[in-house]
């Protein structure tokens, strides 16, 4: 799987999305390689952290819609259901480096981050109901929860995008740096220089909370979000997008 990179720094695993000339758009063969990524850093002993980064000037422009179109992920066994199963159930830290667009799951899977650095060129945007469709990954709670409920109505109704400043000021960022990948490398070697199961443990400790309350939201949106990937609404929005760029 090359358009998903893996690569050891040390203690720290980077997976790294490779897609650029189609702005590292996630298909379904992406989103398998992230879950066994995932899956094996969880059990590998010498993996303490993980950075999630990207190739090219943009973190991710979300799903693949020609694949979505092609392939709508109707089965809890799809590999974006698996995926989002992985990131929820993942055990050890998990670092984010974003920077140009971060677009719907490329920003509701920061939402299950345990440290978000942006660069100052990211740009987030959760552009579902634009396109037919619903919030997923759990970010219909975790995110009016982060931000407040009519902040996320607004941001969640309107497809806004939002910038860096606004995201660390709504705490979906932790910070924000030039060379956002360096920055989250050096958080992750700091965090694997710790005693790994304190590190384990105070993880689970913070997400117990809300843990089975979101794995509940995930399948609810998973079920609303399948019925509306086969609506017209939807349709029509992808066609739209597919049209645009074939001109
Ligand atoms: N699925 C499939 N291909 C995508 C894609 C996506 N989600 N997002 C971008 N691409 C492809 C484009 O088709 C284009 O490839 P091409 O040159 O072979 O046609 C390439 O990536 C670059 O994208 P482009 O649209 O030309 O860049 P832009 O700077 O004009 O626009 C975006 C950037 C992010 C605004 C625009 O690409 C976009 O709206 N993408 C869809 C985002 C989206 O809705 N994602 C799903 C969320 S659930």
């Amino acid at each position: 799987m090359t358009e998903i990179t893996t690569a050891k720094r040390g203690q720290t695993l980077v997976i790294r999305f490779n897609r650029p000339e189609k702005m590292n758009a996630l298909t379904r063969d992406m989103y398998a390689g992230l879950t066994t990524a995932l899956n094996e850093a969880a059990g590998d002993f010498g993996v303490r952290s993980v950075v999630i980064t990207s190739e090219g000037e943009h973190f991710t422009a979300g799903n693949d819609i020609k694949d979505f179109m092609s392939n709508p992920p109707t089965e809890e066994s799809s590999d974006v259901a698996r995926f989002l199963a992985a990131l929820l159930e993942f055990p050890k830290p998990l670092i984010a480096a974003v920077k140009g667009n971060a677009v719907g799951v490329g920003t509701t899977m920061l939402l299950h981050c345990d440290i978000v650095v942006a660069s100052p060129s990211a740009n987030f945007s959760m552009p579902f109901t634009s396109l037919g469709l619903v919030p997923e990954a759990g970010s219909s709670k975790l995110f009016p929860e982060l931000v407040g409920y009519q902040r996320a109505a607004r941001i969640f109704m309107t497809g806004d995008s939002f910038d860096a400043t606004e995201a660390k000021e709504m705490g979906l960022v932790e910070s924000i740096a030039a060379d956002a990948e360096g920055a989250a490398l050096e958080i992750a070697e700091k965090i694997g220089n710790q005693p790994p199961q304190a590190i384990i443990n105070t993880k689970a400790l913070m997400k117990a909370g809300k843990h089975d309350a979101v794995a509940a939201v995930m399948k609810a949106e998973f079920q609303i979000f399948a019925l509306a990937l086969q609506s017209e609404e939807a349709a029509e929005a992808f066609m739209n997008f597919m049209s645009k760029r074939n001109k």
